[in-house]
């Protein structure tokens, strides 16, 4: 999987690249993660890519001229754009999963202030992460990277997927390490056990349990 990132703040992934899963998710070989600057495709001879919106009011606007041609030199015929925009379709699990078999994904980062109306023709996809407003899509552009990363063959064993919260709409069962007894809060006795059955009946019902608590809209959900 090779994904291309459009940004602005290219430094704000320095940290994201560089720790943890997707760092070894890279040295494996498992996704390539180029983080293109924006400024480096424009034509203006200051390098600017924002300037003031037609009809005044807002702030700052990214202009199309770099955007299009950073698009237009990363694409191939495999590539699926996808747009970070508080105005896109609420980003879930089952969008990781269907993300995570595409062979190229480009994801442009929108600004707080706003992007030239004309950029939306350049994506397949506009994704939110939530109903909230952030300074940039650079943030969402990570959320949506490290959540299709682990689901990548070999990055983490599949086990640890399998179970994840929000797989077939129910949020995962409780897990517990050592000790056994933490101030007077003890281990369920079932994973104890060792009884195979059991641990498996007892975590589907905690799932349940938790989701009907906590989320009873997923139960309600057909996706
Ligand atoms: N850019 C700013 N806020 C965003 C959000 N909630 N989702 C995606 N992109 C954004």
């Amino acid at each position: 999987m090779k994904i291309d990132i459009l940004t602005i703040f290219p430094e704000m992934f320095d940290g994201f690249l560089n720790h943890s899963i997707i760092k070894r998710a890279i040295e494996k070989g498992k996704v390539t993660i180029n983080v293109h600057d924006i400024r480096k495709y424009s034509k203006d001879p200051h390098k600017r890519v924002d300037d003031y919106g037609y009809g005044g009011g807002r702030g700052m606007v990214l202009m199309p001229q770099p955007i299009f041609d950073a698009v237009d030199d990363l694409k191939d015929d495999d590539a699926k754009v996808l747009l970070m925009t508080p105005q896109g379709i609420p980003y879930k699990q089952k969008i990781a999963y269907d993300l995570s078999k595409e062979k190229h994904l480009i994801i442009i980062c929108g600004h707080y202030e706003g992007f030239d109306e004309r950029i939306r023709t350049l994506a397949d996809m506009e994704i939110s992460i939530g109903d909230y407003v952030l300074t940039g899509g650079e943030i969402p552009s990570m959320v949506i990277t490290d959540s299709i990363t682990r689901l990548l063959d070999g990055v983490i064993e599949k086990e640890s997927h399998l179970n994840d919260s929000f797989n077939n709409n129910l949020l995962d069962y409780p897990v517990y390490t050592k000790p056994v007894d933490f101030r007077g809060m003890k281990v369920p006795d079932v994973l104890l056990s060792g009884h195979h059955a059991n641990i498996k009946k007892y975590r589907e019902e905690e799932a349940l349990k938790k989701t009907k608590e906590r989320r009873p809209d997923l139960l309600e959900r057909d996706d």
